[in-house]
């Protein structure tokens, strides 16, 4: 298949590399102003893919989207004008509330939404490291999304372990609790996942799941508190010495995606009459680290 890869940072240098190894077409779309990147997964042997090519981005059959949340729409927006209406969009983030935008942007095309835990690291521009294995859901979030299953079955050769989820959306807002709980507490205080089996982490992070699971509850997912706060806690013992996205971000001084996680649970509370207090208080933490640059 034609793929095209939209932000090729490290999760998607991650795939445009196994695509191309799985012999895909694999085309690039980046910040970068040449015609062809270099790709170098691992120790394997050095991929070169057409960059930033309006014609091979129109002929994409396939567009994996791995930019980071804040910039979705505004990147999408800018190469509409190239993007066919037939070629498939799968938005692959952190966090949630994008989907809205590009189906209103981009209303014939068939949207996918995918989440991995995949861990990829991306040391130079050209280098990307497979640092974990993980798995990959896929589902669809508009109709035309449903006829796409298919898709399963080529991201599987090239990356497994692919499945397809018939709720994409119960499986995201799982992915955004546990977002919710680890990843602004470890930004706030630039500590590991680990630090956080700390006692005094432990009461915080009982409150912000207990605030999130009556927002899961009004959203029409049965969610039980003390199953999601053991889940919280299975991956915070998983991923101990791993520090979150969001720590890093504030950490290089980056804008977080804190509005596509913590914000988008505030958005969904607020519209359901729900108090988040705890949440709120860590979403303007953030905010308040984010605007002092
Ligand atoms: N890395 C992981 O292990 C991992 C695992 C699971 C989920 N995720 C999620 O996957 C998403 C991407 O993460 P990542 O780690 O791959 O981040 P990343 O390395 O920063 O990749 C984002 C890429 O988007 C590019 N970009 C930004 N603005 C652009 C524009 N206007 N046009 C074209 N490209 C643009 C960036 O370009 P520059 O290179 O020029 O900055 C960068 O290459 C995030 O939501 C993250 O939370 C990551």
């Amino acid at each position: 298949m034609n793929i095209a890869i939209v932000g090729p940072g490290a999760i998607g240098s991650l795939w445009a590399s196994y695509l191309t190894e799985a012999g895909h077409q694999v085309n690039l779309w980046s910040r970068q102003p040449a015609a062809k990147l270099t790709i170098q997964r691992d120790q394997y042997a050095q991929q070169s893919l057409l960059n930033n090519n309006t014609q091979a981005l129109q002929q994409s059959d396939v567009i994996l989207v791995t930019l980071k949340a804040p910039s979705v729409l505004t990147v999408l927006s800018a190469i509409a004008k190239h993007i066919d209406q037939d070629s498939i969009i799968v938005l692959m983030h952190n966090g949630m509330g994008t989907a809205e935008g590009v189906n209103a942007l981009l209303p014939n095309n068939p949207l996918l939404l995918a989440t991995t835990t995949h861990g990829a690291y991306r040391p130079s521009m050209t280098q990307v490291l497979h640092t974990g294995y993980g798995q990959t859901l896929l589902g669809a979030a508009n109709s035309q999304g449903e006829l796409c299953q298919f898709l399963v079955d080529v991201f599987n050769h090239a990356l497994s372990d692919v499945t397809w989820h018939s709720n994409i959306n119960q499986a995201l807002w799982t992915k955004l609790a546990i977002n919710c709980a680890i990843n602004p507490l470890t930004a706030i205080h630039q500590v590991t996942n680990g630090e956080l089996v700390q006692p005094h982490y432990q009461q915080q992070l009982q409150n912000i799941v207990n605030e999130v699971s009556l927002v899961m509850n009004a959203e029409g997912f049965e969610i039980d508190v003390n199953h999601l706060l053991q889940t919280v806690n299975n991956v915070i013992h998983a991923t101990s010495n791993n520090y979150s996205s969001m720590e890093q971000d504030i950490a290089h001084q980056r804008r977080s995606e804190i509005d596509f996680i913590t914000g988008y649970l505030l958005e969904s509370a607020s519209r359901h009459n729900i108090d988040a207090p705890y949440n709120q208080a860590l979403y303007q933490a953030v905010k308040k680290i984010e605007q002092s640059w």
